[in-house]
Parts: C-alpha cells; structure tokens; sequence
C-alpha cells in the first residue's frame, strides 16, 4: 500500500540501537501490534521500555498476541534441566501471565487486558515439516543448545504441542511424525497471551 512504509528492525536492540528515524518517532507511536513475535525477545524489560519510549502520552496502545512457550520443566527430571540448559527458562501459562504484568507495569504502562488463551492450529504435514525448524529455532534461542540437545527438546516442545494431555514426554515425537507418513494433519494445542496495554 503506497501510505505505508514498510522498516525492519530488530527490536532486541536497547534504545540507542535502534534505527535513527524509529527513535524520531518516541512518543508519537498512538498503536504498536504485535503477532507471535514478542516472545521471541529475552529481555522483555528492556523491549517494554522501548515500547514504552515510541508510544504517545495518555493513550498510546500496545496490542499484542504472543506465544506461551510450553512449560517443559514441568515434566523434565533435574539432571535433564541441567543437560539440556532449561532450568528457570520455562515457564507456566500464569507465570507467563505473571512475567508479562510485571514488566509493563513496571514500565509504567497500564494492562488493560492480560489473559490466557488456547489455540489450535490444524496443519498438513507438509505445513509442520515446515513450521518445526522455527520451533528448533526458538528452543536453540531459548535454551543455547544444538545437535541431539537441540534434537531432544524440539521433540519434547512438539510433543507437548500435539498431546497437551499426557502426563510423560515423549523425545521421540518429532521422529515418529516424519517416519509415519500415513500422518497427513497434525492439531497444535498451543497456549498464547493477549496483551493490551496503555500508555496513562
Ligand atoms: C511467527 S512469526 C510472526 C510473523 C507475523 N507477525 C505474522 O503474524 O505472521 C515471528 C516473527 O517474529 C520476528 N522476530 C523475531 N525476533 C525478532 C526481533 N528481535 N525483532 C523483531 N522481530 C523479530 C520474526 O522475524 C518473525 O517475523
């Protein structure tokens, strides 16, 4: 569309990073919205303050969707979270909830709207082949593990995904997916918060 101007940037970044003419825009953003994207920042404080920084006074918006990684910890033995670098990095959907309200309010922001809720997304297998290197990715992110490491726990991750009910994860989820063909459509089970949050 010809009035829209399309950037990049990696929102990562601290302030002073970022890009000249997104810094022209402190205080004058009146909607910030963000799809499935934000949890894939590590430091959430220092995002919300960019955030914070863009938006206009008395009523800047921040509309965000974001995905709750799974809580692997949950079912994962001490050793486990040892070897595969999870400990204190996984979390549960309230804690999600917890870590979100923490960090906008104490950015000065207003949570308007900070709740819970399940998805299921129905994908062919072709679409899942597709999808699970960005799960691989986001766990090698998360946790700084590759190789059988970085194997094990994108099987975990998606077994969780598929079988939001069982008690034992499964590492050999992923695998028993590509080598049963007769497998044509997978249904995601997946946690995501919807964040709505204002600038006083
Ligand atoms: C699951 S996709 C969602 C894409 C899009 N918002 C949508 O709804 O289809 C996750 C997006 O997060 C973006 N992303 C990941 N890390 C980022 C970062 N540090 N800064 C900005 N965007 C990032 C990726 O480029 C990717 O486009």
């Amino acid at each position: 569309m010809d009035s829209i101007e399309y950037w990049t940037q990696d929102m990562s970044v601290s302030w002073d990073e970022l890009c000249p003419p997104l810094k022209a825009l402190e205080a004058r953003v009146s909607l910030i919205v963000s799809n499935y994207a934000l949890h894939w920042i590590d430091d959430k404080s220092q995002l919300v303050a960019v955030m914070h920084r863009l938006l206009t006074e008395q009523g800047g918006l921040i509309v965000a969707r974001i995905l709750a990684m799974p809580h692997l910890n949950a079912f994962l033995m001490d050793a486990q979270m040892t070897e595969y670098n999870t400990r204190g990095k996984t979390f549960s959907t309230e804690q999600h909830l917890d870590i979100w309200r923490t960090v906008c309010e104490g950015k000065g922001l207003e949570v308007k709207l900070l709740v819970k809720s399940d998805a299921k997304w129905v994908y062919g297998r072709q679409d899942m082949i597709d999808f699970c290197p960005i799960i691989a990715s986001l766990s090698r992110k998360v946790f700084g593990i590759s190789g059988p490491k970085l194997e094990f726990i994108t099987g975990v991750t998606y077994d969780r995904y598929i079988r939001p009910d069982a008690h034992r994860l499964n590492p050999n989820a992923w695998t028993q997916f590509l080598d049963n063909h007769s497998i044509q459509k997978v249904v995601l089970n997946l946690h995501e918060l919807l964040l709505i949050c204002i600038k006083p």
